[in-house]
């Protein structure tokens, strides 16, 4: 483990641009693997979660290789062209890797086996494994549906129409990879929307999409199995969900002044940016554009004083990843803030809901967890800081907690900085250059 201190800082100032987006990242590389053909990826996000997806496609047959700075080539097998992979298939911290490569195999007619690290090994399966099993999958999990799993894929898999219980791009995405290799059409209903960067992706792949609206601001998801699909050239933007860590740290630390260049500002995921309007926060969008058929757009923001904020339930899945570091805005925020419907935040990395409410709570802020709605009281000045954090191998929550250092009174230390890593490789090097003071605890 290795612990990190984050000292409170004058000014963050800089122009930067931020690594590919962890979503696009596993997706690009999944379908180009299920593509016909060559594709030629730029910008994929080399974060331990997405190479996890990188090896096993490896396992699974495809060609998969660096070419360069975040420039990789795929050779594609073509739908349903998947070998048996001979190893067990090691997600690490990944859940999107683990749940959009299980989805994919479910509809090949082969046994594969699935494991990850400690947090991974405790997140629930469930979820995917009730869908894949209607296609004609069958599961062996451990106790509570859980990792490690074999999964055997469907010899004759069987088009599903299935609705979502909880709101999850996962889930939805695991569906449409089995998808694929499955005759006749396959039906995902979703009560709320969710990421669409799989929907987006299929379509530039060559794959037959519709989304049609359902009562109530829900979404109808069609994908038409057996598609021809073709490689084809994808740029990948940057991730709004690690562009959220050197933002807020901008908007809280005083005389700041950042510009972040090609950060994805899909609707679907830019809840936080709504959030931080709200609370008055200085920011701009300029030179909208579309980068691999997404929406991308350079940040400006401005440091300045925030108010607490009200967070609906139906805003969680466009923000679900930046809860973490809008609390810690909250917590220097003027004003009570209140954020609901954040059940899912019990089931990533870690439990954020806990991680957040204690981490928060130790540093002198008060917090309250009211069943799925937190609630933070900021006091409009910065907090007083000065503890440790325990990391529970979660990237977000470390990277949260080393923004909340720069904005208290007294250093921030966390327990563990390495799962930074799997989404967001080179962030201290990247806030360091623009300012903080991150480092040993000795330094
Ligand atoms: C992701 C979906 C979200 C998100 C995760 C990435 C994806 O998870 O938290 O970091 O790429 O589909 P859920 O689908 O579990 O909400």
């Amino acid at each position: 483990m290795r612990s990190l201190c984050s000292r409170p800082v004058e000014a963050l100032k800089g122009d930067i641009s931020i690594p590919g987006d962890k979503s696009i990242s596993h997706r690009a590389l999944i379908l180009s693997a299920s593509a016909v053909g060559e594709t030629r990826i730029s910008g994929l996000l080399e974060g331990e979660d997405v190479l996890a997806t990188a090896a096993a496609l490896r396992c699974l047959g495809a060609g998969v290789e660096r070419g360069g700075d975040g420039v990789w080539h795929v050779h594609g097998r073509g739908v349903g062209g998947f070998d048996e992979p001979a190893a067990v298939l090691e997600m690490g911290n990944s859940g999107t890797a683990a749940r959009l490569l299980i989805g994919l195999v479910a509809s090949h007619p082969f046994t594969s086996f699935f494991s990850g690290d400690a947090s991974l090994r405790a997140r629930p399966m469930k979820r995917i494994i009730e869908p894949l099993a209607q296609f004609g999958a069958a599961f062996e999990t451990r106790e509570g549906d859980r990792l490690p799993l074999a999964v055997r894929g469907a010899r004759n898999p069987i088009p599903i129409a299935y609705t979502l219980p909880v709101a999850s791009a996962q889930v939805k995405s695991a569906i449409l990879l089995a998808a694929l290799n499955t005759p006749g059409l396959t039906t995902v209903v979703e009560a709320q929307p969710t990421r669409d960067h799989s929907e987006l992706m299929l379509r530039h792949f060559g794959a037959k999409v519709t989304v049609e609206s359902a009562p109530g601001g829900g979404r109808v998801i069609t994908l038409a199995g057996h598609p021809e699909i073709a490689g084809k050239d994808v740029a990948v933007p940057g991730d709004p969900s690690s562009a959220a860590f050197p933002v807020v740290a901008a908007l809280l630390v005083a005389g700041s002044r950042l510009t972040v260049r090609g950060v994805g500002v899909n609707p679907l995921r830019a809840g936080l940016l709504d959030c931080l309007r709200e609370m008055g926060a200085g920011l701009t969008l300029t030179e909208a554009r579309q980068v691999g058929g997404e929406p991308v757009a350079d940040l400006t923001v401005e440091a300045g004083p925030l108010k607490g904020v009200d967070v609906p339930a139906e805003r969680a899945p466009t923000m679900i990843d930046e809860y973490p570091v809008l609390a810690v805005a909250a917590a220097c925020a003027d004003g009570v803030s209140r954020m609901h419907g954040l059940g899912e935040l019990r089931v990533k990395e870690s439990d954020r809901l806990r991680a957040i409410a204690d981490g928060l709570t130790r540093a002198g802020v008060k917090v309250e967890i009211d069943a799925d709605t937190l609630i933070v009281h900021g006091r409009g000045r910065p907090p007083l800081g000065g503890c440790a954090i325990e990391t529970n191998l979660d990237h977000r929550i470390a990277m949260a907690f080393l923004v909340f250092g720069m904005a208290a009174t007294e250093p921030v230390v966390i327990d563990d900085a390495g799962p930074i890593d799997t989404s967001f490789p080179g962030f201290v090097a990247l806030m360091n250059g623009l300012g903080a003071r991150i480092g040993d605890e000795t330094s």
